[in-house]
Parts: C-alpha cells; sequence; structure tokens
C-alpha cells in the first residue's frame, strides 16, 4: 500500500484500494476480481452507509476510456470482497477504478484512481508453445534459453507473461527483470501451472532486443539418469509489446528456430534441497543481449524443442512472489584452518548467502547450511536427512566478486565456508532471507522478556515457512505443505502476516488433491513424497483456512465457490465412522515429548502412545462439521446447516459416549490432551466442565507446568485455559523454562520453533529434528486472541465488528498488540498503573469493537477528564462510545472507529468520589 500521510482534521480519505488484496495487480485472470478500501478520518465513530464503484478501461495510460461498470450507490458499510459485476472483462487490458464513499454523518468522499490489469483470462488464448533444451547427455545444469527480435519504432508499453518450470529467471537485454525469485510458486504441475506479467516497457529498445530465460529444477530434485524421464524444465513466454504508431508486436516461444538453447552455463547442478553449483569460468558474456555471436560465445547453442506441457492449466500468480526481504550480517565469523571458516549469522531463517569471493581460475568454494553446530566447531547437518543443502562456487581467477545462488534456498543459521584461503570478514558475507514477500500485519509485544522471544521465534518461523506454500520447515529434504500441522498454525499466521492471496493459492493446491471419486484430499498439498490420501482426519485446515479467510480478511470466496468440494471430504470422513467414531488415525496429535510418543516410532514417526486416535479424529470430524454448518448458514443454506448441526451433535454424543467417564468427570485416560481436546470442541456437558478443567489443571500442576501434549493439542491445552480463566496456568506453561516448553528451547538458544520438545543434536530423532518448524509456534494466536483479546466476529469479518476482551494474568504488567486489519489498524494495548489499568484501544474506520474490560464493576473508567463508569453507574455521554455497562466478567463498552486512551481505577482508596 501506498505511504501515507496524516489525514487533515475532520476530513475523510478513501484509500487503500486493493483487487483480490493486491495493490495494483498486474496479470490477473480472475472474472469477478473483488475489491476492497480504506476509510481514514480522525474522527470517531465513522459508518460507512453506502459506496458506489466505477470501472474503466484504461488505454495504456490514465485517461478515463470506456466504462466497464458502474456500481451505483449501494446502501451499506461493506467494504471488503466487493465482487465486480461490470461487463466481462478483457485479456490484457488495462482497468482504473474508483470508490466513492459517504458516511453516517453525510460526508461523501472518492479515492483517487487505482488501477488493475488483465493477463490471459481464458488460457485457451495462449499462443507460444513450451520449449526445452533437449540434449543427449544427462545433465542437471540449468538450461538457457534465448532469442532475439528487432522492434521498428518506439516502445510505448510492453508485458512479459512467462512460466517456467521448476524455476525461471527472466532476463531482456542482459538485465533481470523484476525481483522476485524462486518464480513461479509451487504447485501440483498436473493440475495447475503459474505464470507471472511483467511490465518490460523501460527494458526494451527500438532496433535489436534479446530475451533470456535461465531454467531452473525447483521442486524436482534430480539426479543425472532421472531427469529424462521427468518433465523437464521448460518455459512458456509471451511478449506483447504496443510502439507509439499504435502497432503491436507480438514475440513467442515457437518453434520457427529463432529460439535457441543451451545446457552449458554456469549452473551446473542445482536442486532446492541440494543447493547449487556455480561455475563461474562457464558464464556465457551476453547470453541475453543482442549481438551473441552464438559460435564463438563458449557454448553450444541448439535449437530450443517445443515438448508436452504439462497436464495443468496455465494460471495467473495470484499471490505475493519470493523475494528477498531482508539481509542479515553474520555475528561471528571464526577461522577453522587453512582454507575454512565458519559464520554464525546468530538467526535461524530461511534464504542463501551472498558471499564475496577470490580465487584463481578452478578454486572450488563450498558452503554448507545447517542450523547446528557440532562440538568439533564444524557445522552439524545431521537433522537436514538426505538435503546436501551446499552451495558450490567454481571460480574464473580475476578480482573478488560476489555470488550467490539461483535455484535453491536453504534453512540455516551457520555456515560453513570451505576451500577459501583468504580471509573472509563479517563484510564477505551476508544472510539474504527469502520468502513469499507477504506483509507483515501483527505486532505484539508485553513486559515479560521470555515471552517477547516467544512471539520473535515464532515470527521467524512463520517467516522461514512462506515460499509460495506454508511448509513445514525449510531446511531438510521435506519442505511440505502438511495439512494437519495447518490446523493449528493457520490462526497463528494470519495474524502475523496478510495471507489473504497466499493461503487462496494453497487452499487450491488442496483441492488438487482431491479424489474424484472419494473426495478424499491428502495429507500434504501439492501432495509428493511424504504424506497419504486420504489424509490423516486431523487436517482440518481444509475448512479452518477458509474460515479463516473470511473471518479475518473479510474473504469470502471459497466457501462460496467449493462448498460442495468441503461437503465432499467431510462426507468421506464422516462415512468412516463404526458406532459413530472414525477410528482411523495415523498421525493425531503428533510429536508430542517422547516420553508420551509410541516406542521406536522416534525417528520416523512419533504418534501419541497415550491419547486415543479415535478421540483426536472424531474430535475432528465434530469441528469439521459445525464448520459445515457455519459456512451452510453464512450461503443461506439452511437445511444444510440443520443436518450439520444434527450430525455433530450426534459425533459429539458419539464421543462422550465412547471417552467420557463421568464419575469423577474425565475424558480417557485423562491426560492433557484428552481432556483439553473435547473442552476446546464444547462437547463437554456443561455440567462437567469445570471438572474437566479442573482435572486438566491438575495434570498440568503434576507435571509441575509442563505439557504433554503433541503438535495440535498444545494449543487447545493454550485457549483452554485462556477461555476458561485459568490464565493463570497459562502463564506458568508460558514461563517455563525447563523441557519440555518453549521456554526450554529459548534457554538452550533457539531463535526459532523446534519440530520436537526435545533439543535434537543427533541420534534417532535426527531425521525428525527440524529446528524451524511452525507447529508449536500455533501458541503465538494466543497473545493476540487473549492478552490481546483481539477477536474477529462473523457478523462483520474482516474485523467490522470485533471482540476485544483481554485476560489480564497476574505477573504480567503490561501487552501491545496491533494488528494491521484490511480496514486499517486495530490496537489493543494495557498497562498496569498503582491504582488500576490503563487501556489503549484503536477501532478502525467503519469498524466497532465490543471491549471488555476484566475490571469489577466497583472500578472508574474515565477517558481524559471525561467519567465514562463510576461504581456501577454509567458515566456522561462522550462521542464514539456508544455504551457503557457492567458485563459479566467486566465493564462493557461499545465503541465506533477511532482511539480511545481509558484509565480504569480499581483500588478502593484510589477511587475518585463523585463530587455531588
Ligand atoms: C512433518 C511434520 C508433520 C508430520 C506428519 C513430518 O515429516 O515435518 O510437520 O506433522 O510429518 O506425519
Amino acid at each position: 500500500m501506498r505511504a501515507q500521510g496524516a489525514v487533515s482534521p475532520g476530513a475523510l480519505e478513501v484509500t487503500g484500494l486493493r483487487t483480490d488484496h493486491a495493490d495494483e495487480p498486474l496479470g490477473i485472470d480472475e472474472l469477478q476480481p473483488r475489491f476492497s478500501w480504506q476509510l481514514r478520518s480522525d474522527r470517531r465513530a465513522v459508518r460507512q452507509t453506502a459506496y458506489r464503484v466505477t470501472v474503466r478501461e484504461l488505454d495504456g495510460s490514465r485517461d478515463a476510456g470506456r466504462e466497464a461498470w458502474d456500481s451505483g450507490w449501494v446502501t451499506g458499510p461493506d467494504q471488503l470482497g466487493v465482487v465486480y459485476t461490470g461487463a466481462p472483462l478483457t485479456s490484457r487490458t488495462r482497468y482504473g477504478w474508483v470508490v466513492s464513499v459517504r458516511t453516517a454523518d453525510g460526508t461523501e468522499a472518492t479515492s483517487e484512481l487505482a488501477t488493475f490489469e488483465t493477463a490471459f483470462l481464458d488460457p485457451a488464448e495462449w499462443s507460444g508453445e513450451w520449449l526445452a533444451c533437449v540434449v543427449m547427455a544427462p545433465t542437471v545444469a540449468s538450461p538457457l534459453i534465448r532469442r532475439e527480435f528487432d522492434l521498428d519504432g518506439d516502445v510505448v508499453r510492453a508485458r512479459a507473461y512467462v512460466c517456467g518450470i521448476g524455476y525461471y529467471e527472466l532476463f531482456v537485454n542482459g538485465t533481470r527483470v523484476g525481483d522476485s525469485v524462486l518464480d513461479p510458486a509451487w504447485t501440483d504441475y498436473r493440475s495447475r501451472v503459474l505464470y507471472a506479467t511483467y511490465d518490460v516497457t523501460e527494458h526494451l529498445v527500438k532496433g535489436a532486443n534479446a530475451i533470456g530465460v535461465a531454467l531452473g529444477n525447483g521442486w524436482f530434485e534430480p539426479t543425472p539418469s532421472a531427469v529424462p524421464s521427468q518433465l523437464q524444465p521448460q518455459v512458456i513466454l509471451e511478449l506483447h509489446v504496443e510502439l507509439a504508431d499504435g502497432r503491436r508486436v507480438a514475440v513467442v516461444t515457437d518453434r520457427d528456430g529463432a529460439w535457441l538453447a543451451t545446457a552449458d552455463g554456469p549452473v551446473i547442478d542445482h536442486g532446492i534441497y541440494g543447493g547449487e553449483t556455480y561455475d563461474a569460468r562457464r558464464e556465457i558474456k551476453g547470453w541475453a543481449e543482442p549481438g551473441l555471436r552464438h559460435g564463438a560465445s563458449g557454448a553450444r547453442w541448439r535449437r530450443a524443442l517445443p515438448v508436452e506441457p504439462p497436464a495443468g492449466v496455465l494460471q495467473a500468480q495470484a499471490l505475493e512472489p519470493i523475494r528477498v526481504v531482508d539481509e542479515l550480517t553474520p555475528v561471528t565469523v571464526r577461522r577453522l584452518g587453512p582454507d575454512s571458516h565458519v559464520v554464525d549469522f546468530g538467526q535461524n531463517f530461511a534464504g542463501w548467502v551472498r558471499i564475496h569471493l577470490a580465487g584463481g581460475p578452478g578454486t572450488v568454494v563450498t558452503l554448507r547450511h545447517a542450523e547446528l553446530m557440532g562440538d568439533d566447531g564444524r557445522v552439524n547437518t545431521v537433522n537436514l536427512r538426505s538435503a546436501a543443502a551446499t552451495d558450490r562456487y567454481i571460480l574464473a581467477g580475476g578480482a573478488a566478486r560476489w555470488f550467490e545462488p539461483h535455484f535453491t534456498y536453504h534453512g540455516f543459521r551457520f555456515l560453513q565456508v570451505d576451500g577459501h584461503p583468504a580471509d573472509l570478514t563479517a563484510h564477505d558475507v551476508v544472510g539474504r532471507v527469502v520468502r513469499s514477500a507477504v506483509e507483515r500485519i501483527g505486532e505484539f509485544r508485553c513486559d515479560d522478556d521470555l515471552m517477547n522471544q516467544l512471539h520473535r521465534n515464532v515470527v521467524w518461523t512463520e517467516a522461514s515457512n512462506l515460499h509460495g506454500l506454508p511448509t513445514d520447515c525449510p531446511q531438510r529434504d521435506e519442505r511440505l505443505a502438511w495439512l494437519n500441522d495447518m490446523t493449528v498454525r493457520g490462526e497463528q499466521a494470519v495474524h502475523n502476516f496478510a495471507l489473504a492471496r497466499l493461503y487462496g493459492k494453497w487452499f487450491t493446491d488442496i483441492l488438487d488433491t482431491q479424489g474424484a471419486a472419494t473426495g478424499a484430499i491428502a495429507d500434504t498439498a501439492p501432495h509428493v513424497r511424504y504424506g497419504r490420501r486420504p489424509a490423516d482426519p486431523v487436517v482440518s485446515s481444509f475448512l479452518l483456512v477458509p474460515w479463516l479467510l473470511h473471518g479475518h480478511y473479510g474473504e469470502r470466496r471459497w466457501i462460496e465457490r467449493h462448498y460442495e468440494d468441503l461437503v465432499r471430504w467431510v462426507s468421506y470422513l464422516a462415512s468412516l465412522r463404526h458406532d459413530g467414531i472414525v477410528e482411523h488415525s495415523e498421525i493425531g496429535d503428533w510429536a508430542p515429548p517422547v516420553s508420551e510418543a509410541v516406542a521406536g516410532s522416534a525417528g520416523s514417526g512419533a504418534m501419541s502412545a497415550v491419547t486415543p486416535g479415535g478421540l483426536i479424529s472424531t474430535g475432528f470430524l465434530y469441528l469439521d462439521l459445525v464448520l459445515m454448518g457455519t459456512f451452510a448458514t453464512l450461503l443461506g443454506r439452511t437445511d444444510d446447516a440443520a443436518w450439520y448441526e444434527r450430525e455433530a451433535a450426534a459425533v459429539r454424543d458419539a464421543i462422550n459416549d465412547r471417552y467420557l467417564d463421568r464419575d469423577p468427570a474425565r475424558y480417557h485416560p485423562g491426560n492433557q490432551s484428552s481432556m483439553a481436546f473435547p473442552l476446546y470442541l464444547g462437547i463437554v456437558p456443561p455440567e462437567l466442565e469445570q471438572e474437566v478443567l479442573d482435572g486438566l489443571v491438575r495434570d498440568i500442576e503434576e507435571h509441575d507446568h509442563h505439557l504433554t501434549t503433541g503438535n495440535l493439542c498444545t494449543k487447545y491445552v493454550m485457549d483452554v485455559l485462556g477461555r476458561y480463566g485459568r490464565a493463570d496456568v497459562a502463564m506458568k506453561l508460558l514461563r517455563q523454562r525447563t523441557y519440555p516448553s518453549w521456554g526450554y528451547m529459548i534457554e538452550m538458544g533457539a531463535t526459532t520453533i523446534w519440530e520436537r520438545w526435545e533439543h535434537v543434536t543427533g541420534g534417532v530423532l535426527a531425521g525428525m529434528g527440524s529446528h524451524n518448524h511452525p507447529m508449536y509456534g500455533a501458541v503465538d494466536s494466543w497473545f493476540y486472541r487473549f492478552l490481546g483479546g483481539i477477536a474477529p466476529t462473523w457478523e462483520a469479518p474482516g474485523f467490522g465488528k470485533v471482540m476485544i476482551e483481554p485476560v489480564m494474568p497476574d505477573g504480567l504488567h503490561s501487552v501491545d498488540c496491533t494488528l494491521r486489519t484490511p480496514r486499517g489498524p486495530l490496537r489493543s494495548s494495557w498497562t498496569r498503573t498503582k491504582t488500576g489499568v490503563d487501556v489503549t484501544v484503536v477501532v478502525p474506520p467503519n469498524a466497532t469493537a465490543s471491549l471488555l474490560l476484566p475490571v469489577p464493576a466497583t472500578a472508574v473508567v474515565r477517558e481524559g477528564a471525561a467519567v465514562l463508569w463510576n461504581s456501577g453507574v454509567p458515566g456522561e455521554p462522550v462521542a464514539g462510545i456508544a455504551q457503557v455497562s457492567a458485563d459479566t466478567g467486566g465493564i462493557r463498552l461499545d465503541l465506533g472507529s477511532g482511539r480511545y486512551d481509558l484509565s480504569a481505577v480499581t483500588t478502593p482508596p484510589s477511587v475518585p468520589r463523585r463530587t455531588q
């Protein structure tokens, strides 16, 4: 979003216009894009009462052209997900749109023009062919493909539409186009392949031009023998140019012989797991420039041949590209031996290293990436399994220069550099932090250093695992999006990052795994290497992702469009019941402390030996049925909603019949997971809730405030404690520093969240010893949800109506949470004072909040000089505050938009007395 200055006093601004959650997107192929905007005003209680969107075709400039849509004035507060319903959009056309808004006080304001541009609205419009570099000898080198062409006029507008799989880099006239890396986002190529659109107007010239594409293997881990039989690196490209005199020229990948290819480029081996080997001696000077003398280039150039296209449909990449988003400077660089160094970045992260190297021709410098250090002072790569995670540079001699890889990434904190005789310093090595360039939207801070560090570790972990899909880990030979982890992780992630587009794409990846006959989805999406179909029943992320997208971002398209697909999966799962219970469980509450796991399953699996799989699987069926009921209600399918409600009740009863002992009340066998999960689901008979909760707390206390839970129920224990008023116990878990706990990880030097509660540096657990694994980071949503108290409601999704109900546990002094919601910043912050608590809340325009201050009704609540509540009596009316009332658990304030700086005085002697 464009940088915004202060809004002028009293004014209303309509700003932050987005099309399908993107600022001015280039190359969309959505037939009915959705619009959103924000309002800005320094006034309180701003409410939109009507809007009007108009869309016009733009002819390459910002001159208004043909009108495509005028929504007319639409009454209501909608500002998110407003669906384009104008004239059919045209491919490769630029559109401009503005929105006018009226607010309750009669003010009217109009936005500035925002744009979006279409690409190929129908994949059949592609005329290019897929080309590859076909060579007889097996090779793992990155192919280069190029052609030259002339333009006999000045260029006014040019777009390149490109997809190269597994990865590609696009060059025009020798210059790299764009700043994205590792493009395109990975999909199952049998279902879909994503292309990107680039504005290359400035790259082209009148006269001779050249295009070059370097291709990478991407997610295919090649071996020389495997490459020929696999889908090979290949590219499809169309360049569309408008000349000043109105002529249009297209240059596309085709078989006319002008496209040439070579496998003799400098990237001689590469894969995301293995790393990249770059031979600088094989660089081909000017390979992407016009005028290359092919014969004298040092490479063998041959015709690029048309090859079988991937079976999947070509789609516009509708998510943020992967980019280098940050750089890290080494904390230490130590010399190990004559030509060996070890670098510590002080932070585990995903990306790669940019390094300044010097050496004679043929010098091989090897970079090994690792999360761990060995006792011998060398990197410990034991937990990477078969991923070599090694980059190599073969130097060409000459002056020292910078190198970085092109088609790989690593998860690491430590780097071992071998083969470089000269000294390396911190100035010679740069950590390049690489991830999907999604916006950071959440901030949390409190006065407890350990909890702040935990939050920081979670954010780094999440950031390390966003690469076009939500991966499980960035370092070993896996990096897959496991749906079971995502069942708990998603809620954390949507608070910290803007994931409307990335999760939309990933939801489609899940759909691509769905079986046509059974409706069963898979454990991983895209589904390769690991995981099974049918998935384990714990994969409720299939439903939770669209649920979160609606609640947090106001995006309901996935529920609308794929309701039937969700039905098919849930029906499949429901059909597995015997006597009401789904016994099938292969993953369950995964990776609890080893003492709780099935003996011998430590290395390759980590099933719980204690928590009944049937309870977990059937519990998730219950959750799915409840979510389906919610979706059915949203879509107005009342019969379906009633049916799901009945089915959910039947599943609840079946779980209680099988697993609930009533005297004393406990879910068999009474461990933390089996007690917390039913409470989380809300299936415990109300009269037994307290007893089950007490049992859970007792178990936690008997473990001296340690968890015995796996990846899923860890979140549920925390949420249940927050929800049922036992934040005191949750705080003890959060502040625990001995094994197993998050604090233990931090005590052991963790800068990211581990896969296991154990500190794994070798031994049988090594194969499952990722040190950068988001699933246990699911705890982070607790900070926003309970300490900040922030929750969206379905009444007005996307934080149109917000619940703010912070808990203020003893021992914590202050909390400050901010979420940049699609409507604007939302803040909940509190600080204890000598006499009570100060609370600051910021509610975005066109939103309302229901704030529950957890203070007794005898408190006095003020804003500045105004008394809002005085010992049980509402005070004077204040702008923006619709009502102040006593509520169970505190004093409730119904707030319109704006900033509120409140103070509550709760200590009796300090309570100001009314003077009259
Ligand atoms: C993944 C986990 C996942 C598990 C399920 C592991 O290999 O890294 O995150 O939950 O498999 O089987």
